[in-house]
């Protein structure tokens, strides 16, 4: 049988979701995503629409299938999770079993298990703040989304996880060195991020025999990435100063996660595998 995964955090062809969604696809797997709730309608009809067509084409020359989209807000564990101005938004109002026991559930019906599982999402409302000048609200609000949100997926998924399956997530070199312009406490939730991999993989790897690592991955230009105002800035930094002076491409992070969900890294559990050309281990710029 070949491997089903699930995919958090994609809503366009632009980022790493998807691109590693595409190398698990390309691999053979059965792919589902899960694609928050204020980006949905506009992904769906751009999928339906052929938008992202080219972006689909596998090594093979077919088109890459998403078996089924998930309408899902991580920030929520159940409704009773769920202010009334969420609950009654107009963009929420339309769909339903969005919140991440819902969406568990939901793919539990439908599919039985996964293998695989992928948290590709991380926001952070005050980014563009230095850490001195973020509020309380604004830090919390950038772990909720983009640290317990894995937390939470992993609680929900686990169960519905065969044994030998993979979690990864994508984490960020501001974890732990100074990235001036990483603000609003997501330095902070991506070093939670890290340290949750590992007790997760001690975790989850006792309780259902599966793998917990994260991927560091160096800069790239995606919806999320422009937001933050200096990606052009980080991929010059990097151009000039990597071991490896190419650009990174998205599809370098999709076939390391590919690798980190197959059986060729049946032993790698609780690790941050860095895929940024070498730029983490560079002690001075040049
Ligand atoms: P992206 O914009 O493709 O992905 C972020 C996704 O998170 C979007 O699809 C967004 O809709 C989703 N999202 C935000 N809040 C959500 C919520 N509450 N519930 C569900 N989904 C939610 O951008 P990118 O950059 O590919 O981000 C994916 C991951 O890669 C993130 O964890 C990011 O921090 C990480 N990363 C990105 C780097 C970059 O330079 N682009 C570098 C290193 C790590």
């Amino acid at each position: 049988r070949g491997k089903r995964a699930f995919i958090a955090g994609v809503a366009d062809d632009q980022g790493y979701g998807w691109a590693i969604a595409k190398q698990l696809a390309a691999a053979g797997a059965e792919i589902l995503v899960g694609t928050w709730v204020p980006a949905l309608n506009i992904f769906e009809t751009s999928l339906r629409r052929g938008k992202f067509d080219a972006s689909r084409k596998l090594p093979n020359g077919s088109l890459m299938e998403i078996a089924k989209v998930y309408p899902l807000d991580a920030v929520f564990d159940n409704l009773d999770d769920a202010p009334e101005d969420i609950k009654t938004n107009k963009r929420y109002a339309g769909h339903t079993k969005w919140t991440v026991e819902e969406v568990a559930e939901s793919v539990k019906q439908d599919y039985g298990s996964i293998d695989i599982l992928v948290h590709s999402l991380a926001n952070g409302p005050e980014v563009t703040k230095p850490l001195l000048e973020t509020s309380r609200r604004g830090y919390l609000a950038a772990i909720s989304a983009s640290s317990y949100s894995y937390v939470s997926l992993l609680k929900n998924f686990a169960p519905l996880m065969n044994a030998g399956g993979s979690c990864l997530s994508l984490t960020y070199i501001a974890s732990e060195k100074i990235i001036p312009g990483y603000g609003g406490g997501m330095s902070s939730a991506k070093a939670a991020l890290e340290s949750d991999t590992r007790v997760l993989a001690y975790e989850a790897g006792r309780k259902h025999s599966i793998r917990v690592n994260t991927i560091s991955a160096g800069p790239l230009r995606s919806r999320a990435a422009k937001a933050i105002g200096f990606i052009d800035d980080m991929i010059n930094y990097s151009l000039a100063n990597a071991p490896l002076q190419k650009e990174l491409e998205a599809e370098d992070v999709g076939n390391a996660a590919a690798f980190l969900s197959s059986p060729l890294a049946a032993s790698i559990t609780g690790s941050v595998v860095y895929v940024d050309n070498g730029l983490h281990s560079m002690g001075l710029a040049t």
